[in-house]
């Protein structure tokens, strides 16, 4: 039998129509919907792109590479998924049905550890180094009426633009990092100091790739909140340093206009309040907590046995 390219009837949209019937029998309806969505927009970019089997071979050392890389402290995935803008088409796709709320924007890989309970007042800079920053702010439902009691979890990098996590050498553990809770009036603040642009990190293989695509790896400057209060939506957002570099092409297109704060001086109001010089550096933030609602379920593919 001679075996040649028959040209028979298994053609690229046969092979697609035949791998998405087969999914046809899944019971979750979301399931079978997201994999077939899947099995359809895959197929159509291999189609697209037409890749030889060297070039398929190498898209698989990648995402080996990516998966290989990493760990408890390490998520190579995110930081693809933060790089090619899907965390943040995430995020706004969720934000479409949280009208009137704060924006959300990425969570980043750095809030892996808990970050220490602070009383409101205290500062998060655990080295007295760089000028104070008083952040002041307040968490309100989309009403207007404020959340009592409201936490609000803070996480940021240096004025050197590191984590604790990265220098454990030279910060202490819980360093540019608090959780704090607002009084009854929803009301919150801290000191801390402004924080630096910074690059994301780079020596896996997703740095390989921004290299490869002459892309750049900074960050604009920012601080990471989560907000959380009974009955709402846990809102995970940064305050974004005004003037900072990179606002205008963050590697990860974390930014929305919304979120670059309002960094200003302290008023003779807030000086009493909060103890801090006239005209000293001051930002003012307000988080806007949309109702809890409903969510997907999930389909439970992602709750592997290790
Ligand atoms: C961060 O802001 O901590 C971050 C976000 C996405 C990727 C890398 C870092
Ligand atoms: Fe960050």
């Amino acid at each position: 039998m001679t075996m040649q390219n028959s040209g028979d009837s298994l053609t690229p949209e046969v092979l697609t129509g035949m791998v998405t019937q087969s999914f046809a029998g899944t019971p979750d309806d979301r399931l079978r919907k997201v994999i077939s969505s899947l099995v359809r927009h895959l197929h159509g970019f291999v189609r697209d792109i037409e890749p030889t089997l060297v070039e398929w071979q190498e898209g698989i050392d990648f995402l080996t590479a990516v998966g290989q890389k990493c760990d408890a402290v390490r998520q190579e995935f995110v930081l693809l998924s933060d790089v090619l803008g899907i965390s943040m088409l995430v995020e706004t796709i969720n934000d479409l049905d949280a009208p009137g709320a704060t924006d959300s924007t990425v969570l980043g890989p750095f809030h892996m550890t808990e970050s220490p309970v602070r009383r409101l007042g205290e500062s998060i800079d655990m080295l007295g180094s760089g000028i104070p920053l008083l952040v002041t702010g307040s968490v309100r439902a989309v009403t207007g009426a404020p959340i009592p009691y409201a936490t609000v979890d803070v996480w940021q990098c240096n004025e050197d633009g590191f984590y604790d996590v990265q220098q454990p050498d030279l910060q202490p553990a819980g360093n540019g990092r608090g959780l704090f809770t607002a009084d009854s009036q929803g009301r919150f603040w801290f000191f801390t100091v402004t924080p630096s642009h910074y690059p994301i990190p780079t020596d896996g293989p997703v740095g390989k790739l921004l290299s490869a695509t002459s892309r750049h790896p900074f960050r604009p400057g920012h601080i990471h909140m989560i907000a959380q209060a009974d009955g709402f939506r846990e809102l995970t957002t940064h305050i974004f340093v005004p003037d900072s570099p990179y606002l205008d092409s963050d590697a990860v297109f974390a930014v929305k206009k919304s979120l670059v704060g309002e960094f200003a001086r302290a008023t003779e109001d807030e000086s009493a309040r909060f103890e801090v010089e006239i005209e000293s550096p001051v930002a003012r933030v307000e988080l806007v907590l949309s109702p809890e609602s409903e969510a997907h379920p999930a389909t439970g593919l992602g709750a592997v046995d290790r």
